[in-house]
Formats: structure tokens, sequence, C-alpha cells
């Protein structure tokens, strides 16, 4: 990809193809040589995770979709015969169900990441921006996969979350109603909304698939980040993506594919709700309805705003603001390891994260509103006003004149 391309053709069909096509060039140029830091840490090893997950997803996705039924008088029925009679379909839908746990697992650490070595930073902001796009993605399409067994969590969790598109009848009355029964196809959730979700859950994964291309060209051109957070200044400060960094992400892809067996085969309903091996019923609405773990910090902050209209406000305003989050963090080092002050905000950021997520899960009245407004105060203040601030006020300790320098001086501290 960007810089002179470092390919010889063999003489014969090589060289045939090269002038042709050159598609062992590109691969050669963004596999083998690619000039990657020699400094890059296992963090940097969640990307190829993500790609394993989402090939994965897609290999099961598509035989699951050779036996599921989108009716909602067969969808459930048809979802336990997959799990009774098709061959093996216990472990394609375990493996589907529980990988979409595993994806998103992977992106909120890639993204943390990206956070604490403020990857999203110039020259990668394009980068980020279109890593953002396939989050919401993501969400989109775990959404729609979720409602399509057909259980009680399901029906009112695609009940609860299109109905919020209601709240637009605040703004202008009957907006709101209309974009709904638009949504549903109908008066409610019902058997257009489930042949849509279908459609749509069938299509995402491949438009996921041609933003990650996007995404890992965007990578390419400007090359990696690194811990340091300061740029390649020279050959010497690289090493070749493969062996070195084929092998490391192929070794922390077999440890992930352990976790993600360990769930499948030992525990696979653990992340799931009992309440979707339950048919969907309209008439009971089940005590708590609560969204797959992944949603659940977003589903604090909706919920921590009492008024409804503000509650989705504030929830899409939360990944609306990592769009414009290089511009709002205008600090020069990128690294927090070299930002003392915006580390600790750091940690502090994921903490509150987490709370919101325990504060979703729970139901929402009594000390755990209060708790879910602090911390989503919180998640507001950090890229409206704390990374800003500090990007004028913090003095960055200890930064290195250049990764060879830095990689040098950690190697005599272990000596
Ligand atoms: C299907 C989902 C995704 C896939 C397959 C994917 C793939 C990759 C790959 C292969 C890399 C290079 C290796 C690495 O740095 O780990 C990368 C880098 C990066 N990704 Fe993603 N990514 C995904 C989602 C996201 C999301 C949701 C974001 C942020 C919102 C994001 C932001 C970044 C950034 C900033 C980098 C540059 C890292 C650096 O060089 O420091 N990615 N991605």
């Amino acid at each position: 990809m960007s810089g002179p391309s470092t390919y010889k053709p063999k003489p014969g069909f090589e060289t045939w193809l090269d002038q042709r096509l050159p598609l062992i060039r590109f691969a050669n140029d963004t596999m083998i040589d690619f000039p990657t830091p020699k400094n890059l840490n296992y963090w940097w090893t969640f990307g190829g995770i993500l790609a394993v997950c989402l090939v994965l997803q897609i290999i099961t996705g598509i035989v699951l979709a050779m036996n599921y039924v989108a009716h909602t008088d067969l969808a459930f029925q048809s979802v336990e015969r997959i799990m009774r009679d098709v061959n093996f379909g216990w472990l394609l839908r375990y493996m589907h169900s529980n990988g979409a746990s595993m994806f998103f697992l992977a992106v909120y650490l890639h993204m943390a990441r990206g956070l604490y070595y403020g990857s999203y930073k110039a020259p990668r902001e394009i980068l980020w921006i279109l890593g953002v796009i396939i989050f919401l993605l993501m969400m989109a399409t775990a959404f729609m996969g979720y409602v399509l067994p057909w259980g009680q969590m399901s029906y009112w969790g695609a009940m609860v979350i299109t109905n919020l598109f209601s709240s637009f009848d605040q703004l202008i009355p009957g907006l709101g109603t209309s974009i709904t029964t638009w949504l549903w196809g109908g008066f409610s959730v019902d058997n257009p909304t489930l042949n849509r979700f279908f459609s749509l859950h069938y299509l995402l994964p491949f438009v996921i698939f041609a933003v990650v291309a996007l995404h890992v060209w965007a990578l390419h051109v400007p090359g990696n980040n690194n811990p340091t957070g300061i740029e390649v200044k020279s050959k010497s400060e690289t090493v070749p993506f493969h062996p070195y960094y084929t092998v490391k992400d192929g070794f922390a892809i077999v440890i992930f594919l352990m976790l993600f067996a360990a769930f499948v085969f030992f525990n696979p309903n653990a992340l799931g709700h009992a309440d979707n091996y339950i048919p969907a019923d309209p008439l009971v609405t089940p005590a708590h309805i609560v969204p797959e773990w992944y949603f659940l910090p977003f589903y604090a902050m909706l919920r921590a705003v009492p008024d409804k209209l503000g509650g989705v406000l504030v929830m899409f305003g939360s990944i609306g603001l990592l769009f414009i989050l290089p511009w709002l963090d205008r600090a020069k080092t990128k690294s927090m390891r070299y930002r003392p002050i915006a580390k600790q905000f750091w940690f502090l950021f994921i903490i509150a994260f987490l709370v919101l997520g325990y504060c979703g899960s729970q139901p929402a009245d009594g000390p755990i509103v209060l708790v879910a407004q602090i911390a989503t105060g919180y998640y507001f203040a950090y890229f409206l006003i704390i990374l800003p601030l500090l990007a004028k006020l913090e003095t960055p300790k200890g930064v290195p004149t250049s990764i060879s320098a830095a990689v040098l001086s950690s190697d005599k501290k272990g000596q």
C-alpha cells in the first residue's frame, strides 16, 4: 500500500499476473513486508483478533441462516430445531451467539487501546472515524440478531429500542410515531419487523467487512501508531509484518480462541438471558427487560436521564462524541505513558464505563439511577472538558526522542 512496493515477482506466472492484476504484490505489501513499529505490545493484537471474529460470525451466520425461518410462528421452533436436530447446529448457534460477545469484548479492548495510546490523533483521524462507523454497524447488527430467535427478550428488547424513536414526538408531534410505524412495518413489532431485521442482519456484516477494508487501508497509509505514540523516524525502527507480527498475532488469536471455546463448550448460556428460552409473548412483559451485556453501559445512560428524548439524545450523543474526539483532544503527546494526569483520568473513564455496565444490568430505581447519572456525567466530562483542558494544562513527562530511544532505555531498565 503506502510507500514504494518491495515485491519482486518471480519470472513466469507471478510476473504475468503482476502486470495484469497485482494481487500478490498487494498481499505482500500489506501483510508480509509491511513495515511495522518494532515495539508494538499485545494490545495491538486485537485488530487481528477482530478480523477473525468477523469471519467466524459470517461463516457460522450463513450456515445458521440455511436452517432458520424468519417468521413469527416458526422462528423460535426453527432455532430449537437447529439446537437439537441439525448436525452440529448447537455448535453453530453457540459459536455465533458467544462469538458476538467475544467480538464486543475484543472491540472494547481495541477502542480502549486507541484511547490510551492516542491512536485517534493525527494522522489517523479517518482510521478512527471508520472504526466508530464499524462500532455503530456492529451494534445495529447485534441488536437485530438478538431479535431473530423470537424469545421474550428478543421481542421486548426490540419493543423498547424501536419505541425510543417515538420520543421524537416531543420535537414534532407525530414524527416519532411515524418513524416507529415505518420501522416496524406495522403497528407493533411483528412479522414484517422480524423479516426486515433478518434481511438487514444478513446484509450488515458484509457492509462491516467493506468498512473494515477501508479501515485497514487507512491504517496502511500512516502505518501503525505504537506504545510511545512517537511516529516512526527510520526504517530501523520497524520490522516486517511477517513473520514478527503474524506470529505474535497468531499466538494472541489462539489464546483468545481458548477463552471463546471455554464459553462455547463449558458455559454457553452464561452471557445470555434465561427469558430468551421462552417464546415471545406480546401479552406478558418480562419483569426486567435487559439487553445483552455489551449494550449495558449505553442502556444505563439512556435510563439515567428522566426525560425520554433526553435519554435517547444522551445515548446516541455518547457515541457521536467519538466522531469528533480527534478534535476535542488537541494534546501533542499521543501516548498516556507520558501524560501522568491524563492517564489517571483514563483509568477513571474505564471504571465509569464498567460502573455504567453494572447500573444497566440492575432495575432502574434507588441509588442505581444516581450512580448512573454520575458515571454518565463523567463519561461526557472526560471528552468535553477533561481532555480539552489537559491538552492545554498538562506537561508531558519523559517523552523519548524516538521509538529506538524508548526501546533502548526500557532495555537498560530490564537489565
Ligand atoms: C470489525 C471491527 C474491527 C476490525 C476487524 C479492526 C481491525 C483493525 C486492525 C487489523 C488494525 C491494526 C492492528 C491493531 O492495531 O490492532 C486496527 C487498528 C486500529 N483500529 Fe480497528 N478494527 C475494528 C474496529 C475498530 C473500532 C470500533 C475502532 C474505534 C472506534 C478502531 C480503531 C482503530 C485504530 C485507531 C487503529 C490504529 C491503531 C494503531 O495503529 O495504534 N477499530 N484495526
